[in-house]
């Protein structure tokens, strides 16, 4: 196969929800399609959901929640499909908004009884920020829920997506009889025993098939009937250059715990989802289908093994082939690193690999030569941006309860920033350090993992501190330097030595907007 075609076969995208939508359960019944697991029981188990895929960190066993972000790939009617998970818990949304900086599309799950929630908003925002074609499943069918048209409504007005429904509900909870397949033309009937396993469900190919009536009841059919002209009527055709645009998002219903609708909803998707996409650098936008190397890394994974302090740092392929033992170029060190075993991942294995691919994930060990946003390319100075820090929520000061471990903290706190566990500025006036996290469970993360994995012993020390912002003057006036000398309380730097200003409320940050009208207050690091 040649390069135009390996590229044209893969798919990677993330699959993202509201902690408890049914991501995780969706991702396993994916792989259970793509043969990389024989039984779905494990989720019941929880095996693969818990052990072997996403949970790398002691942290996340002891607490439950998926804390990192994992890549599982797949081969599915010759296809290669790259599932990049995400931590659905909102004080990891950092992670999250990083994977969608390596996704070419993405999935979202919404449960039809919980309806749009406070994470799926905010994900939503930031796959619009970035116009992330979407699908959206629809999950839970065999729980009461709310009715579809409400749910829709709800989608559209809270999410402000446009949507097309392309299967549809047939009854719900204890009544839920199966779906009108739009997109397939067909009906599947639903059978709560097929769970653990891949089994055909019922399909019919006309909604007037006897036996349909006989399966449904007439009460339904005659429901699903007036229910697919109000979908004609009220809904726009799918239409694929809109949805790629992110324009029109694309609605699935089924069960993922029942192995229901999803078949469907994975075809589907094979059909309509962009293969490896453009990425935009500080210079240029690099096409996949160039012939040189270029990649960045998206996400460092410390603690495979909590013997050794090993990291994996994950890098996402944007253009070229990628090949073992080739020397590339790291653009921020300015120095060329060979890699003798970068991994892939299928299922819960790790399998070395010769080369890989545009869209593909490849894990490469670090002994601390990589930070989150990196570029390695085979040679030109690329940048590329769309990895933003923002705005943390929370400040503490960090206090070294081990004077004789000062340099095991310094080093466990860089390293830990290079990962992205959180972000670290530096007090202009006094060089003492804080910390900012999206939440509170990270101050608790990182005390975790700095006397576990670097032996050293922190506390922290509250903050109060609103926002921070990244500060950008707009002429070469003196008006920076004033502001630096007037705010020195409040001025830090961060790891990457830019200027941020840290307002302890929001009226004392919009005063200091006012005042200085030739500085620019960034949300943002990437401006
Ligand atoms: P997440 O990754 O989005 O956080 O969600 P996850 O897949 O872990 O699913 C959350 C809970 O919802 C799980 O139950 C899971 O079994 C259940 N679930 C997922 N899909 C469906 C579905 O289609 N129907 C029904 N009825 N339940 C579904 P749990 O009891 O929290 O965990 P577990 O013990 O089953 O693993």
């Amino acid at each position: 196969m040649n390069f135009e075609e390996e590229l044209k076969l893969r798919r990677t995208f993330g699959i993202i929800s509201h902690p408890d939508a049914g991501k995780t359960t969706l991702t396993e019944k994916f792989l259970l399609f793509g043969g990389a697991i024989n039984e779905a029981g494990a989720v019941k188990s929880n095996k693969i959901k818990k052990s072997a895929m996403s949970d790398f960190m002691e942290i996340e066993k002891q607490r439950g929640i998926s804390v990192s972000t994992s890549v599982i790939s797949f081969e599915y009617q010759n296809k290669r499909i790259n599932i990049l998970d995400t931590p659905g818990h909102k004080d990891f949304a950092e992670d999250t908004y990083r994977t969608l900086s390596a996704v070419d599309s993405v999935i979202l799950v919404i449960d039809v009884a919980k309806g749009v929630e406070e994470q799926t908003e905010k994900l939503v925002k930031v796959s619009r920020m970035r116009n992330i074609p979407i699908i959206i499943f629809i999950n839970k069918l065999d729980r009461e829920g709310k009715d579809a048209f409400t749910l829709l409504d709800e989608i559209e007005q809270k999410l402000k997506l446009k949507i097309t429904p392309l299967s549809f509900p047939i009854g719900i909870g204890s009544e839920f009889k199966g779906v009108y397949n739009i997109w397939n033309n067909n009906i599947q009937i639903f059978d709560s025993l097929n769970k653990q396993k891949i089994n055909k469900n019922q399909v019919f190919s006309s909604i007037s098939d006897n036996q349909i009536i006989k399966l449904i009841g007439e009460k339904n059919h005659k429901q699903t009937i007036e229910d697919l002209e109000l979908i004609k009527g009220v809904y726009p055709n799918f239409n694929r250059n809109d949805y790629l645009k992110g324009n029109l998002q694309p609605v699935f219903f089924g069960s993922a715990l029942n192995n229901f609708g999803i078949e469907e909803l994975l075809n589907c998707f094979l059909e309509i989802a962009p293969f490896p996409q453009p990425k935009i650098s500080e210079t240029r936008t690099i096409k996949p289908s160039e012939k040189k190397f270029s990649g960045f890394v998206f996400k460092i994974h410390a603690n495979l093994d909590p013997k050794h302090r090993d990291r994996l740092a994950f890098i996402k392929i944007v253009s070229g082939t990628f090949k073992r033992n080739t020397p590339y170029f790291h653009v921020r060190l300015k120095k060329n690193f060979k890699f003798s075993s970068p991994n892939a991942f299928f299922g819960d294995k790790k399998k070395i690999v010769d080369v890989s691919y545009p869209g593909d994930i490849v894990g490469i060990h670090d002994s601390g030569n990589f930070k989150i946003g990196d570029s390695i390319t085979s040679g030109e100075n690329i940048n590329f941006l769309g990895i933003p820090n923002f705005s943390p929520e929370h400040f503490k000061y960090v206090i070294n309860k081990n004077p004789m471990k000062t340099k095991q903290l310094e080093k466990g706190i860089n390293q830990l920033m290079d990962e992205g566990v959180a972000q670290l500025f530096t007090l202009n006036i006094n060089g003492r350090k804080v910390i900012g996290t999206v939440g509170l469970l990270q101050f608790e993360v990182i005390q975790h993992r700095l006397l576990y994995e670097y032996g050293a012993e922190c506390s922290f020390e509250s903050l109060n501190i609103f926002k921070a912002c990244w500060i950008e003057p707009v002429n070469k006036d003196d008006t920076f330097n004033d502001f630096k000398k007037i705010k020195q309380k409040f001025i830090a730097t961060d790891t990457k030595k830019k200027i941020v200003f840290l307002a302890d409320s929001e009226f004392t940050l919009e005063m200091t907007k006012t005042k200085y009208p030739n500085l620019i207050f960034h949300q943002s690091s990437e401006f």
